[in-house]
């Protein structure tokens, strides 16, 4: 069982660590708390993860939003997967749709990126979902198959999959509990990993969402950047996986 805060380009300093200070204290006053580093990751952006990292890899896990398909070299503002894990983190998010739409990111580079994570022992966290023109033509699951032709299938044990819709980031708009499930059930079909649902999830919506059975786990957007509202995400998390804890390593 995993939820992950993914902030995006949100929050300077200050607002880092207003949210942490205020997140961790909430956090504190939750009796019977089942979940712990291996369950609760941040994403924050790359100026901040290696102080966040020192100071609170005792009870959150750290994720970087991104990294780059070289190995080191002259790329100007890339950052390396050796820098990253040099900094004690053991997870990155790989091929959002916004990397995927906004900065043209291929599934040839995505391979590169995820096979420069498994050899440096880093998690990837694989991100997937359909454009609405896929969903409305019902070819979503075709679609869905092809983004995973990325997943080295030898490693698939070491991999975190997200199935995000296009459609459902950012707009409110969320799948039925039908649609979620018939997705996530496809996949597990052919990938043995554990698989996150995102997209406009928030605290009205992640009860239901958490209680599918394929489904293990969120990724959470817009509804991460308040402490409250994440904290009900999580303590809704908490109730309803307590007996039933899923490792992430
Ligand atoms: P959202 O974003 O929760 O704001 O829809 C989710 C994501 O893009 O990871």
């Amino acid at each position: 069982m995993i939820v992950i805060a993914n902030w995006k380009m949100n929050k300077n300093k200050t607002e880092v660590n207003l949210f942490m200070n205020e997140f961790s204290n909430k956090l504190n006053q939750i009796e019977t708390l089942s979940l712990n580093k291996k369950n609760i990751l941040f994403s924050p952006s790359f100026p901040f993860l290696s102080e966040l990292q020192s100071s609170y890899s005792d009870k959150f896990s750290f994720v970087a939003q991104n990294c780059s398909h070289h190995k080191y070299g002259a790329y100007t503002g890339e950052v390396s997967v050796d820098m990253i894990k040099s900094i004690n983190i053991n997870y990155v998010m790989i091929g959002h749709s916004e990397r995927r739409i906004y900065f043209g990111e291929s599934s040839e580079i995505l391979i590169k990126k995820i096979n420069l994570c498994l050899d440096n022992d880093i998690t990837p966290i694989v991100c997937f979902g359909e454009s609405i023109e896929e969903r409305k033509s019902n070819n979503h699951l075709d679609a869905i198959k092809n983004q995973l032709n990325i997943v080295p299938l030898n490693n698939q044990n070491k991999l975190i999959l997200a199935y995000e819709p296009i459609w459902s980031i950012g707009t409110g708009l969320v799948p039925s509990v039908n649609e979620i499930k018939e997705v996530h059930s496809f996949v597990k079909s052919f990938i043995n990993a554990p698989i996150l649902y995102g997209g406009s999830l928030n605290n009205k919506n992640c009860d239901e969402i958490f209680n599918i059975h394929e489904v293990d786990g969120g990724l959470v957007g817009g509804a991460s950047l308040e402490p409250d509202s994440f904290i009900s995400i999580i303590t809704k998390a908490n109730e309803i996986f307590k007996n039933s804890i899923k490792d992430v390593d």
